[in-house]
């Protein structure tokens, strides 16, 4: 009896800007410390996308290195799935300029939304995908040129975000190694708590402009306590479905968003600091890029090895949540 059919990441890529903003770059913008950030946060620098950059931009170098590491042309491409929440335009998808300057094949080509989850929302629609059988080779870019949506005169906020791209070519491949499962999950309830307030509900005209509803508005703190616990929660669901304990996980490779939101979720699940892969101290949170560049450095830096049990875990607006568990 064959194997049953797996995806696989086969090959993943990484752009991040140049330009470095750090902590005493903002002390000099905001009323702010370097040491508050850092004890608060974790964080010590982000990158900045030059103006004129969008989020295709900063995605094809990141596609073209994870389709080469893959040894997939674009041409055998079944889909592409870009997940992001500062999208070069409502439309033209940022999937479609991707399809065009890959010059990929004509796949299926769509944007995906759930803000700082959406790159575990697009590998778990991606899976979907090849395990039904209706694609083989599947690119899932996580994008954002989030610095347009931040008001670099609140500290609240300004000191928490960055920009960057990661990408990940999935494959179908019978065998033991790919995901083997996610769980995804979205509570509405929590809108008001992360929000970019403009659309079609709010469209930008002079006084919503003044109100500065295009830009990220938060509850830090209440953000904070349900992304403790919802990423805590859906780690346990997924390891409970599969009778795995989180001493069986090599890696745990979380959204990057607060280094205390880390900690915190790793004391939950009484997992050693050393099993979460952590380098939010570089980017900052760059929304649905973490994760693709996280597992990329992760990588790099050889946390993970073939047969590793590795354990994406995500948060995000909506609020939207989930995770996916791989055997690499
Ligand atoms: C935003 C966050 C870092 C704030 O940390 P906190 O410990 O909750 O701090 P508080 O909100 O209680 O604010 C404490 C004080 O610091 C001040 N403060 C806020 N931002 C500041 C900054 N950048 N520099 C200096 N002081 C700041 C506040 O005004 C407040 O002052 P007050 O006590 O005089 O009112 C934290 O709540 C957080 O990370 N939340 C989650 C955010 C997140 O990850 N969002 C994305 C999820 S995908």
């Amino acid at each position: 009896m064959s194997s049953p059919i797996r995806s696989k990441i086969t090959g993943m890529g990484l752009n991040v800007p140049k330009k470095v903003l750090t902590n005493h770059d903002l002390e000099k913008m905001v009323e702010t410390s370097d040491e508050w950030i850092t004890t608060r946060t974790g964080i010590k620098e982000r990158r900045i996308a030059d103006d004129g950059v969008s989020s295709s931009d900063l995605a094809l170098p990141a596609a073209l290195e994870a389709l080469e590491d893959a040894g997939v042309r674009p041409s055998e491409l079944d889909l592409i799935i870009c997940a992001t929440s500062t999208p070069d335009r409502m439309f033209p998808t940022t999937a479609c300029i991707l399809q065009r300057e890959l010059k990929a094949a004509q796949c299926g080509a769509f944007d995906l939304l759930a803000a700082c989850s959406g790159f575990v929302y697009g590998l778990t629609t991606a899976d979907s995908f090849i395990r039904a059988g209706s694609a083989k080779n599947i690119l899932v870019v996580g994008s954002e040129v989030l610095n347009h949506l931040i008001d670099w005169t609140n500290r609240d906020t300004c000191v928490l975000f960055g920009d960057g791209a990661g990408a990940a070519v999935l494959s179908a491949v019978e065998g033991e190694s790919g995901i083997i499962d996610s769980r995804i999950h979205a509570n509405g309830e929590y809108s008001d708590f992360l929000m970019v307030g403009t659309g079609s509900a709010n469209p930008i005209k002079q006084d919503t402009f003044e109100n500065k509803d295009h830009y990220v508005k938060m509850k830090g703190n209440q953000t904070f306590k349900v992304a403790v616990n919802t990423m805590s929660d859906v780690t346990r669901e997924i390891l409970e479905k599969h009778g795995i304990t989180p001493d069986d996980i090599d890696l745990i490779v979380p959204h990057q968003a607060n280094i205390r939101i880390l900690n915190a979720v790793g004391k939950n699940l009484g997992v050693s600091e050393d099993k979460v892969f952590i380098n939010v101290r570089k980017y900052g949170n760059t929304s649905a890029a973490t994760i693709p560049i996280a597992l990329y450095e992760a990588r790099a830096e050889g946390r993970i090895k073939d047969g590793d049990l590795v354990l994406l875990v995500a948060f995000g607006g909506g609020f939207t949540w989930g995770a996916t568990l791989i055997r690499w």
